[in-house]
């Protein structure tokens, strides 16, 4: 998490940056700040969002070198201080940051000893505090940045000035990403494409150990020995156009309305209508050795792992290949078995969700084989894994994930098509599934013209501290992703059970202010699902039923019809009111809706 941008050319850079940061404030939006060289480091920091920088940027805060940040807060409260940038007690460093230094407190005593006096609580300062005890003496800002980072553990991705050579910026990175920006006679450097698509389309990754050395008139790479490295810059396909809200009040809502063209992007060309298969060159696997394995293991995080829930269910209907889901973030911490024939899929929209990325790279390490579903094209995971499945989702902007959530198990329908065609999935099963694919952007559509009901429900169950959501089987995974949307946009707090549980516990919590939102499809689970309802009405407890039918009175208080598809389709069209559920909620209790409190979209620490 935390956003940094960096500027050198002609131009002022302060607006640069300041435009820069904007873009990035989804990473991170506690607290901003700049920095500029001219005759010095000139430098505007605060507590708050980028509009707040803004405000405090004079006018006249010139120079055609600077470096900028926005943050989520790791090591020190929110607070005009702990703000990037972090600048050497001699002032003649400054350092933006993103990652976690995890060795700053030992490093910070050993600086103290040598009598530097540090300011703020982050472990940031020490790279300044690092950086400037050599730069007097090396040849370049270049060497004495490598050398810091010799004695750092941990993460970052950063970008360093040097007051003294005013026409270079030297920016590293080990974990958290760096994009470089090539210019007209101008160089860029970002923490994601979308700071610098405005200006350009031409761009560099850096890998985790490189370190770029930028002027105006150019870039130079280096391995972390030293050593030059040659990179061919990247044509990205992405225009500033995506990143703005096109005329919604909120990026949520123009992500969840977008979903009947980005869900059309994700199938585009990849449905067979003649032989009922899917076509997935990214896979990089011939059909023997799509038959070679015996299991299906996905990992994600937060939305993506419930994507992964969905995925799952999929690709042991479809294919009858066991498979399950868990979060990215635990299956790296228990030493987990790698097993050769079992095939792991990543799931990031963002392509570097940092726990994400580790558990792919231990993955890799001991051998296995990993495919990504990935969304950002040419992010870490994206490059990191053998194959993939790419979304097509365009940018999602929103910290909340919607459109690329419903492209991810959009990606496992075709997945476990593909699986199931090369295993026993009959002829008629997959022209089943191609055609119930083919049908979703219209039934989509049809979703999102309930949206003034689904808004005049939220409203009314908005007024409740907490929500229950429940699901059998396949309308599980929806009812958790259901809960998560509510409880991180509305800050409702929001529980998802499976439906079948809910008299081993959770049916204790069932109230008149507890009501239950139970998704509740057209499948052999019908009935079963029915009794639970009559169970929580019994209990005193309200229903908000979200399925194929409209409900008896009896069983619930509530209705959202959904279109039918295949049934193994269904829990996408599921899922769609869920978001426009939670975001209604949230609109209606005035919550920050794209910039929910404490959260990050790319959260790049562990
Ligand atoms: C963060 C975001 C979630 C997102 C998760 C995984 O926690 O707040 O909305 O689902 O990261 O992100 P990824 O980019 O890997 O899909």
């Amino acid at each position: 998490m935390c956003g940094i941008v960096a500027y050198v050319g002609a131009k002022d850079a302060a607006p640069i940056l300041l435009e820069g940061l904007q873009r990035l404030e989804y990473r991170g939006y506690d607290s901003a700040g700049v920095v500029v060289s001219n005759k010095g480091l000139k430098v505007r920091k605060v507590k708050g969002r980028v509009a707040d920088l803004a405000k405090v940027v004079p006018a006249r805060f010139k120079g055609g070198l600077g470096i900028g940040h926005t943050r989520w807060a790791t090591h020190g409260v929110p607070s005009d201080v702990n703000a990037h940038p972090h600048l050497s007690a001699d002032e003649r460093v400054a350092v933006v940051h993103n990652g976690i230094i995890e060795n700053a407190d030992e490093l910070r005593a050993k600086l103290e000893a040598d009598g530097a006096v540090f300011v703020s609580e982050t472990d940031t300062e020490v790279l300044a505090h690092l950086i400037a005890r050599t730069v007097e003496d090396t040849p370049s800002l270049e060497e004495a940045v490598r050398l810091a980072l010799k004695s750092v553990v941990g993460t970052y991705g950063i970008a360093v000035i040097d007051g003294q050579r005013p026409g270079e910026v030297v920016v590293a990175r080990n974990g958290s990403p760096i994009v470089l920006g090539i210019g007209e006679k101008e160089m860029f450097a970002a923490s994601d494409v979308a700071a610098l698509v405005r200006y350009t389309r031409q761009v560099v990754h850096l890998e985790d150990g490189e370190l770029a050395v930028l002027k105006a008139d150019g870039f130079h790479t280096f391995a972390s020995g030293g050593r030059e490295t040659a990179k061919e810059p990247l044509t990205v396909d992405v225009e500033a156009g995506h990143y703005d809200t096109g005329g919604y009040e909120h990026y949520l809502l123009k992500e969840i309305s977008e979903q009947p063209d980005t869900v059309a992007r994700t199938l585009r060309g990849r449905l067979d209508e003649r032989f009922h298969i899917a076509h997935l060159g990214g896979l990089n696997m011939d059909a023997r050795e799509t038959r070679s394995f015996r299991r299906v293991k996905i990992i994600g995080c937060g939305s993506a792992y419930y994507s992964g829930q969905i995925g799952a269910q999929l690709v042991e209907e479809l294919a009858r290949i066991p498979a399950d889901a868990e979060p990215a973030s635990e299956f790296r911490y228990r030493n987990p078995v790698v097993d050769p024939d079992t095939l792991y899929v990543a799931i990031s929209q963002s392509g570097e969700t940092y726990d994400t990325l580790a558990a792919v790279q231990e993955l890799k390490r001991k051998g296995g084989r990993v495919i990504g579903i990935v969304n950002a094209v040419g992010s870490a995971i994206a490059r990191e894994v053998d194959g993939g499945i790419y979304l097509h989702a365009g940018p999602e902007v929103s910290v909340a994930s919607t459109k690329a959530f419903t492209s991810t198990a959009i990606a496992f329908a075709l997945l476990a098509l593909h699986f199931g065609r090369v295993h026993d999935l009959s002829p008629a099963d997959g022209r089943r599934i191609v055609d119930g694919l083919a049908k979703l952007p219209d039934q989509i559509e049809e979703i999102l013209k309930q949206g003034d009901h689904i808004a005049e429900l939220a409203r009314k169950y908005a007024t409740n501290p907490s929500m229950m959501f429940v699901g059998r089987v396949r309308g599980y995974p929806v009812a958790r992703e259901g809960a998560q949307k509510l409880k991180e946009i509305s800050y409702i707090h929001a529980e998802a059970y499976p439906a079948s549980e809910l008299k081993h516990g959770p049916l204790a919590l069932i109230g008149p202010d507890m009501p239950t939102v139970a998704i509740v499809p057209d499948d052999e689970l019908l009935d079963k699902n029915l009794t639970t309802l009559g169970e929580i009405r019994a209990r005193g407890g309200n229903v908000l039923m979200v399925g194929h039918r409209r409900p008896d009175a009896k069983l619930a208080d509530d209705s959202i019809v959904v279109p039918k598809n295949e049934i193994e389709l269904d829990p996408i069209l599921l899922t769609i009111p869920l978001q426009l559920l939670a975001y209604h909620a949230a609109v209606a209790l005035e919550r920050d809706v794209d910039r929910p409190r404490n959260l990050a979209k790319s959260v790049t620490v562990e």
